[in-house]
């Protein structure tokens, strides 16, 4: 697969400088059309979590100084944004993960690109995913997930620990005294599927379970078919606690689950 970021002046962790400046005014008002479109569907679809975070991040003016929000982070969570070219190799990601950071793509889609992007880009990566960070377990259950992913990578499972990211992380929903909810930031960030993912009578909204989750392939071009439920990130934590080790040994075994 070709990428279409600058990997060219990225540092050995993949990592580049932002640079805010070189961002053009249309640049800002295409991110601002896009905030603003997700703003009005948000407070029915999204989890509290997410709604209570972004509050405090002001970013409906333009593409955020991620310096600024880094420093917030830091104060709240412990965690930081680091600027990446787009999709970075499993151990980069993982490493950062590990570590507390999150890496968010530089650029931003095309005006064409408004309702559908395939590779994640600043609007997904900055308004699916960054406020989740400042709830605290969460915030923690994502550096588990980092560590965990350079264990499977020894334990070359990373394949079904990607089919778990999947599921919680981008395409997550929640239960809530509201109804259903979403977390997963490909729902958050996404023009059509946010509504769809709540309202829509036609997927199937499991109860979360670890071992179908892990077991269950995923397709990437289209709405969900089957989402995982979970009741709490409290409960997302609790039930990833455990040493996948003997899990992923038993689960290789086993075929793997159509979407
Ligand atoms: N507990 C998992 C392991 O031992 C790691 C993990 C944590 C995975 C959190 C996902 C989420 O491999
Ligand atoms: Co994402």
């Amino acid at each position: 697969m070709s990428l279409r970021g600058d990997y060219s002046r990225a540092a050995a962790d993949f990592s580049v400088e932002q640079d805010w400046d070189s961002y053009c005014s249309d640049e800002h008002a295409l991110f601002r059309r896009l905030y603003e479109r997700q703003s009005r569907l948000v407070p029915r679809y999204a989890c509290p979590e997410w709604i209570a975070a972004i509050a405090g991040l002001d970013a409906g003016s333009g593409i955020p100084k991620f310096s600024e929000v880094s420093r917030k982070l830091r104060a709240r969570t412990g965690w930081e944004i680091v600027a990446v070219p787009g999709l970075i190799p499993d151990e980069a990601f993982f490493t950062h993960l590990a570590h507390r950071r999150f890496p968010v793509t530089v650029w931003l889609r095309k005006p064409e690109e408004f309702d559908y992007i395939v590779e994640p880009d600043v609007f997904h990566d900055f308004f699916g995913h960054v406020p989740l960070l400042f709830d605290p377990v969460y915030a923690d259950h994502l550096h588990e997930y980092g560590k965990g992913g350079l264990k499977a990578m020894r334990l070359d499972a990373v394949k079904m620990l990607a089919r778990l990211y999947w599921y919680t992380i981008e395409f997550g929903l929640m239960n809530t005294p509201e109804g259903v909810r979403a977390y997963g930031a490909g729902l958050i960030s996404s023009g059509g599927e946010l509504a769809h993912c709540v309202e829509d009578p036609a997927p199937k909204r499991l109860k979360f379970d670890l071992e179908k989750a892990l077991r269950t392939d995923y397709q990437i071009d289209r709405y969900q078919t089957t989402y995982f439920v979970i009741e709490s990130f409290d409960q997302l934590l609790q039930a990833t606690a455990p040493d996948f080790t003997p899990i992923y040994e038993r689960l290789r075994a086993l075929p793997a689950l159509a979407p």
